[in-house]
């Protein structure tokens, strides 16, 4: 192994929700001058790649998801100059920037789609999918919506359905035409050109459907959680010709410096792994691995993922880690609190890049919306499962601190767009800054730590087995290695005291401790964890 390694390898990637991160004007929503007001902030974590969710031009059906103009950016975040500067900003404290692309679909408020379901013969009518109903007069096929309800809808004029695979005002584009490709393709150089540092992916898997729009057959293990459960997508899911796509993607990208493009992709291994393609192909630089959010949290069953997802990359792909995003209840409210801290050291410490989201290195929880401040369409859509689908409380505002609006925008301003978790005055930015054993200063060390010591952000990973059953079930335990330098992880997953019974003897010096209290030589022979304790040690 080299240690000359890429900044997308070596760095840790932040997500930022820009409507719920800071408000500069006082009109209740995140902008762009607010985040340049945190890039301080930012940078002081130990972040070096800032990701942004959707800045375009955007009714927000889908809270920008639903692009209208991919090459403008919202008012409602600011202006181009505002974008300028932010980039250059971000540059300037030796961080990249990436943004969000949402290539699948586009607002039906985009001019593209005004023209495609203008008529029949517009020029652009094959830029979206439409299909004739059925000939019972019902829908073209069984397809359905992320979001709930069929993925099809009637269009009256022009007396065709248009495919969407989450809300009606998101309406599916056609890459099947080459147009289409070539459009998006000119989006990518767009912002390249300006100097973005590369793109998160939206929906990756999803931008080819079945030319032959078969139904897709019923899932024969559906949990009865939500409608779209249902069906096994095979034919609107992973086929084979997006592959080809995102190499074409990748090629754009190549053209550039130094860029990196990041797919998301919930997927298991064997299917995850295609969205790097091959060393002839290339794809994606990262499909994002979401296994740590979508498997129960315990000791033996994370230890399983991590050795099975390690043993499963192909050559030269370098691996990365997610513990929560805008789609996914919040990391401490998932986890407890209490595991708040060894979920983050986890995700620091494996090998691969970490993506951290706003928020979660203070240990915000979901926060509470009452009914009529539900606004996310999969909780509207389908209210019996808002609390499992509903997307609202992982995106409140950030908690800066003990003020109004806990900081998020100035005393006096509008109410924000979602309301504050009931625990800012407590939880914040602030009051964590003054406290040297908080959770911030837990990650700011953890960070500093990492991107010092070359084992944790570049070396090699190997799991430990443990001397008995119990420990086995309750810690996990694994050694980064980067030439001499060898550093050791254990984790407890549990409220338990656990002896951990390593297969290690002597004496290793502790680095740091979630709590923050167990520096200086430690006996490996008898290292026992406390409840909820994590550590990192020098061997
Ligand atoms: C992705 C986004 C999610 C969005 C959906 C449709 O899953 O992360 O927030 O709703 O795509 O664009
Ligand atoms: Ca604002």
């Amino acid at each position: 192994m080299t240690k000359q390694k890429l900044w997308w390898q070596t760095g840790v990637i932040y997500q930022i929700y820009p409507r719920s991160f800071a408000d500069a004007n006082g009109d209740g929503i995140g902008d762009l001058p607010g985040i340049l007001s945190h890039l301080d902030y930012i940078r002081d974590l130990g972040i070096t790649t800032v990701w942004l969710s959707p800045i375009y031009p955007s009714p927000m059906h889908d809270f920008g998801y639903d692009v209208a103009d991919y090459c403008d950016i919202n008012p409602m975040f600011g202006t181009m100059k505002d974008f300028d500067i932010l980039l250059a900003e971000t540059h300037q404290r030796g961080m990249k920037l990436i943004l969000d692309l949402v290539p699948n679909h586009t607002s039906s408020d985009h001019p593209w789609f005004l023209e495609s379901r203008s008529s029949r013969d517009n020029p652009k009518r094959d830029w979206y999918i439409w299909r004739d109903p059925s000939p019972d007069g019902g829908l073209p096929n069984n397809w359905l919506s992320h979001f709930g309800g069929p993925a099809w809808t009637f269009d009256e004029k022009t007396g065709q359905y248009y495919l969407h695979q989450f809300v009606k005002q998101q309406p599916d584009l056609n890459y099947r035409n080459p147009e289409v490709e070539k459009a998006m393709l000119d989006v990518m150089r767009f912002w390249l050109e300006k100097g973005v540092d590369g793109f998160r992916v939206d929906v990756i898997g999803l931008m080819m459907k079945d030319p032959g729009f078969r139904d897709e057959p019923l899932n024969p293990n559906w949990d009865g959680k939500g409608e779209f459960g249902r069906l096994n997508h095979i034919y609107t899911a992973n086929l084979p010709e997006v592959h080809e796509l995102i190499h074409k993607m990748r090629n754009v990208l190549d053209a550039y410096p130094d860029r990196m493009m990041v797919g998301e992709t919930y997927l298991p291994n064997d299917m995850l792994m295609k969205y790097y393609g091959t060393p002839e192909k290339p794809e994606a630089h990262h499909a994002f691995n979401f296994q740590l959010i979508v498997s129960p949290w315990d000791a033996a069953g994370v230890h399983k993922i991590v050795d099975d997802y390690e043993a499963a990359l192909p050559a030269g792909a370098w691996p990365n880690w997610v513990l929560g995003n805008h789609d996914q209840h919040r990391l401490a409210t998932r986890l407890g609190e209490k595991q708040a801290r060894v979920g983050n050291m986890l995700l620091l410490t494996l090998r691969g890049t970490p993506t951290c989201y706003y928020g979660d290195e203070i240990g915000m929880v979901d926060g509470h919306i009452p009914t009529e401040f539900i606004q996310d369409p999969p909780a509207l859509n389908m209210p019996e499962f808002a609390h499992i689908f509903g997307r609202d409380p992982e995106r409140t505002p950030m908690q800066w601190s003990d003020a109004e609006w806990a900081g998020f925008s100035a005393p006096g301003s509008k109410h924000p767009w979602l309301p504050v978790a009931d625990n800012y005055k407590t939880l914040n930015v602030a009051a964590q800054s003054k406290d040297p054993h908080s959770l911030l200063a837990f990650f700011r060390t953890l960070l500093s730590l990492r991107n010092i010591n070359p084992a944790l952000s570049i070396g090699s990973y190997r799991s430990l087995t443990l001397g008995n059953p119990v420990a086995n079930a309750s810690a996990f335990a694994y050694i980064r290695q980067y030439e001499d330098q060898q550093l050791l992880v254990a984790l407890n997953f549990t409220d338990n005291e656990v002896p951990l019974d390593l297969p290690l003897q002597g004496i290793a010096q502790g680095l740091l401790s979630t709590g923050m209290d167990r520096e200086g030589d430690l006996d490996l022979s008898t290292l026992t964890l406390g409840p909820n304790e994590g550590l990192l040690l020098a061997l």
